[in-house]
């Protein structure tokens, strides 16, 4: 068989050792030949990619990022982006593509299905927001690295007696805030999921402050939000695929804790460098699973469907399934978060 791969999307911890999974697979078991599109659906539309083979992916492993480049471009957003896909496949004699991606990146795997296209997808976010898997990569990572910034901050913001705004990812939900906020021993974590009361959350500081205890941290998940009407945090504006840009609502929630406390408070805002770098062992083991249960999923015509992690197995759960649904934080894990709070 002749196997396309494509990353779409944000990058992610772990895409590279998918990569190499599926081409050690491919080529070790059923002696197919791989290649790998540049830039997400954008290479497919444009017929840009390259082959691949086990000397090339040799060394990818550790290395975060995705040698194949991502992109946010579908599809669907293009003219005739269906038969441009299309035709790429039929110019080049391509049986099926494995497409590795977010909620934007297989919501178009799961049209391109529909519309009688061989594919199959590989979940990928740090934000660990999709629904059918019981864990993305890169989540563990990502939340490996906020404990880490979270640790180092606790040293710092006691010497000074002050309080500590850390923000993670977490565009619709607080999975990143809320294991790395109990990792982290946050005295507050902030989420999507529960919209907040700033007022609660200044009692709760100057009563910790009051107490004795001199340092705060607080957790705040980038697309954490005020309950309605109590505070401004400005205008929603968007990037060119209509997501809402984010990051900064740290800022606001510092300084107004700082405002309505008094207290000495500081920001960190931990963006991107949550979602470069090495994989971490567990990421490492699942991405090379998933690459390896995939090119098993084309050879069965599994297509439409999505490898995922269920009860420590991987399984095939139909991209349809869960197109459009976000996997929010369990109420049950937020509630446990809470008994660790101020
Ligand atoms: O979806 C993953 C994610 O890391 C979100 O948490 C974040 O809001 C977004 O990607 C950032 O995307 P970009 O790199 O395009 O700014």
């Amino acid at each position: 068989m002749r196997i396309g791969v494509l990353t779409g999307g944000g990058d992610c911890p772990g895409l590279n050792a998918v990569i190499r999974a599926i081409v050690r697979k491919a080529e070790r078991t059923y002696r197919d030949e791989v290649i790998g599109f540049d830039d997400g659906w954008l290479g497919v539309i444009e017929d840009r990619w390259m082959r691949l083979d086990i000397e090339r992916v040799r060394g990818i492993l550790p290395r975060g990022g995705t040698m194949l480049g991502t992109s946010r471009v579908q599809p669907f957003g293009v003219p005739n982006g269906v038969e441009r896909v299309r035709q790429t496949l039929a110019d080049n004699g391509i049986d099926a593509i494995i497409s590795v991606g977010g909620e934007g990146t297989l919501a178009a795997t799961a049209e391109l299905f529909d519309c009688g296209l061989p594919v199959v997808g590989v979940p990928k976010t740090i934000d660990n927001d999709i629904e059918g898997t019981d864990l993305t990569f890169g989540f563990v990572t990502a939340v490996e690295v906020a404990t880490e910034a979270i640790d180092r901050l606790h040293t710092t913001a006691e010497s000074h007696n002050r309080v500590m705004v850390v923000e993670v990812m977490g565009r619709h939900t607080g999975h990143i805030a809320t294991w790395a906020g109990i990792a982290g021993g946050a005295a507050l974590t902030l989420v999507p999921e529960e919209p907040f009361d700033i007022d609660a959350v200044c009692r709760a500081i100057v009563r910790r402050h009051e107490s004795g205890r001199y340092a705060t941290i607080v957790v705040v998940a980038e697309g954490a939000r005020p309950v309605e009407g109590t505070l401004d945090i400005g205008t929603d504006e968007r990037d060119q695929f209509g997501h809402v840009k984010l990051g900064g609502i740290a800022n606001i929630v510092a300084a107004e804790i700082g405002r309505r406390t008094g207290i000495d408070t500081k920001v960190t805002i931990l963006g991107h460098v949550q979602r470069g770098g090495t994989p971490s062992a567990f990421d490492r083991v699942l991405c090379s699973w998933l690459g390896v249960a995939a090119v098993d999923a084309v050879h069965d015509g599994a297509f439409g469907m999505m490898m995922s992690l269920r009860g420590g197995l991987i399984a095939r759960v139909p991209l349809a399934d869960i197109k459009g649904k976000v996997r929010v934080v369990d109420p049950v894990l937020l509630d446990a978060a809470k008994v660790f709070f101020a």
